[in-house]
């Protein structure tokens, strides 16, 4: 008899359910679309409601689409987007929008931290930056700003973990999603009394902390009935979008990494150990395969700087002229195509909602630099997938400096679909790059974190050894890697030259 496994991810635009076969082969599918709420610049907010209303019904139709009974579902792994801080009252009540991970609002609690413990002896405690996005800079926030809320709560859930409540009434995180807290000691695995205690944060506030592949809970009652599944169906531990994604593309073991174009661009490396870069640069977190870590670098605005262009701009109507069999994003890549490397001298910084790394700056903004009058649309668009790659090579570079390095970059996400994306990256990168049979990430490796955890695998490894090929490999092509090294200067001083600009813009 086969096994199946559901992998949920609720991501910042959208709840994927997937369901899979033991062998990793996809059953069916559903997606559910919902919207961000941007109270003012730069803030960013959901109704965690929405993510439980888009859970339900993306599993119900997933199930139906199946044909397959719930008894053969042996479990569920949930990931999800990070940093985002779900407050609950103690009736388990949502007390307000939960505040994302792309949020900047929470600079000056970032700075407190930093007088709480010192710069870089909260870097030496949590191993990370405190940055606006983080979870423990919101739980400050709340505290000085809404103080008649922040008495109210009794639980802080990550996106994925209320899912988890939802689905089985008990507060439980694991390692993976709970290290985006930064309220963690990622050697232990475990939550910081030295953070909390700083901070004056309640550790009752915060749920416990399981390995990611360990079963966490099961389906009740209520759920059940809403969703279909069955009464005590399993719910492993899962992983942040992240950690997960990663699992989803095989970067399991050391001397592998992943770039990740989806709303944000993600780069991502394996680590057998904790690794601390005394300037925190990058993301230090725990990885969802038990006993093992990774580092991350962060462009905010990936494929969310192209959304952001499609939906404010749209393709242009020459390219629907002479392609009208194709449609969305395939008439960008079109457009994409049209223009030679470079995007003849117009560059474009992707800060819409300011940057990560390596900036670590929450008044950055986007910018298109150069702009002349051959600049036509299609400029405009191979200038965003241009931009983006120089902003991933800006976290890649970081890695590379401290020795981590890789032969291949396993590329997933949105920006996997577009073949002159993925050439643009390549070449940036320089690098080959090999896109995967599954290209679902993170919904995907949640499901095999499931397995893992219902015996379905023995182990992370044996998961993706078992499910994951590599399909396609392209290769950095010499002579745009050098005209690309040129460009990537200039890209790199036109923040320097305008950081101090962005600050009195200050629209947060
Ligand atoms: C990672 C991060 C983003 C979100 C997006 O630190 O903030 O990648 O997880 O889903």
């Amino acid at each position: 008899m086969v096994n199946y496994i559901i992998g949920i991810d609720i991501g910042t635009t959208s709840t994927r359910a997937v369901i899979i076969d033991e062998n990793g082969y996809f059953v069916a599918s559903s997606t559910k679309d919902y919207s961000l709420i941007t109270p003012k610049p730069g803030w960013a907010e959901q109704n965690a409601e929405d993510w439980w209303d888009a859970t339900i019904s993306t599993i119900r139709n997933a199930l139906e689409d199946s044909n397959i009974s719930p008894k053969y579902i042996v479990g569920i792994g949930l990931s999800g987007q990070m940093h985002g801080s779900v407050f609950l009252n103690k009736k388990g009540e949502v007390i307000r929008p939960a505040i994302l991970w792309c949020d900047q609002r929470t600079y000056t609690q970032c700075e407190e931290i930093y007088k709480i413990f010192g710069r870089d002896e909260f870097i030496k405690l949590s191993y990370n930056k405190a940055l606006p996005g983080f979870t423990a800079p919101k739980i400050l926030w709340l505290k000085e700003v809404e103080p008649e809320n922040y008495k109210k709560v009794t639980q802080i859930l990550l996106p994925k973990d209320y899912i988890r409540f939802k689905l089985s009434g008990k507060y439980v995180t694991e390692v993976s999603d709970a290290s985006g807290t930064i309220l963690m000691d990622i050697t232990k695995r475990n939550w910081s009394t030295d953070i909390l205690n700083g901070l004056e944060i309640d550790m009752s506030l915060l749920p416990e902390v399981y390995e990611s592949t360990i079963i966490t809970s099961k389906v009740n009652a209520d759920a059940s009935n809403l969703t279909g599944l069955l009464e005590g169906t399993p719910i492993v531990g899962g992983g942040s979008d992240n950690a997960a994604g990663a699992v989803g593309s095989g970067i399991v073991r050391s001397g592998l990494i992943s770039d990740s174009i989806g709303t944000s661009g993600v780069v991502f490396a394996h680590s057998d150990k904790p690794l601390y870069d005394s300037q925190g640069r990058l993301h230090s977190f725990c990885h969802a395969v038990p006993g093992k870590w990774h580092l991350t670098g962060v462009t905010l605005s990936a494929a969310g700087s192209l959304k952001w262009y499609y939906e404010n701009f749209g393709p242009s109507k020459k390219v629907m002229d002479t392609y009208p069999d194709k449609k969305g994003y395939e008439l960008l890549n079109k457009q994409a195509e049209n223009i030679s490397i470079g995007s003849d001298g117009l560059i474009f910084l992707p800060y819409l909602s300011g940057e990560r790394t390596p900036h670590a700056d929450p008044y950055a903004r986007g910018v298109f630099f150069g702009i002349s009058y051959i600049h036509t649309q299609d400029h405009f668009v191979r200038s965003i997938m241009e931009g983006v790659a120089f902003s991933q090579l800006d976290c890649l570079d970081i890695m590379r400096k401290l020795g981590i390095t890789s032969d291949k970059i396993v590329l997933f996400g949105g920006g996997a679909k577009s073949k002159i994306w993925i050439q643009i990256i390549s070449d940036i990168l320089e690098s080959k790059i090999v896109t995967l049979n599954v290209e679902e990430g993170p919904a995907f490796g949640a499901a095999l974190i499931a397995g893992v955890g219902c015996g379905v695998y023995s182990s992370i490894e044996e998961a993706v050894h078992k499910t994951i090929k590599e399909v396609s490999l392209n290769k950095p092509i010499e002579e745009n890697v050098k005209r690309y090294k040129n460009l990537y200067t200039i890209f790199k001083s036109l923040y320097k030259d305008l950081k101090d600009n962005f600050k009195k813009l200050d629209i947060i």
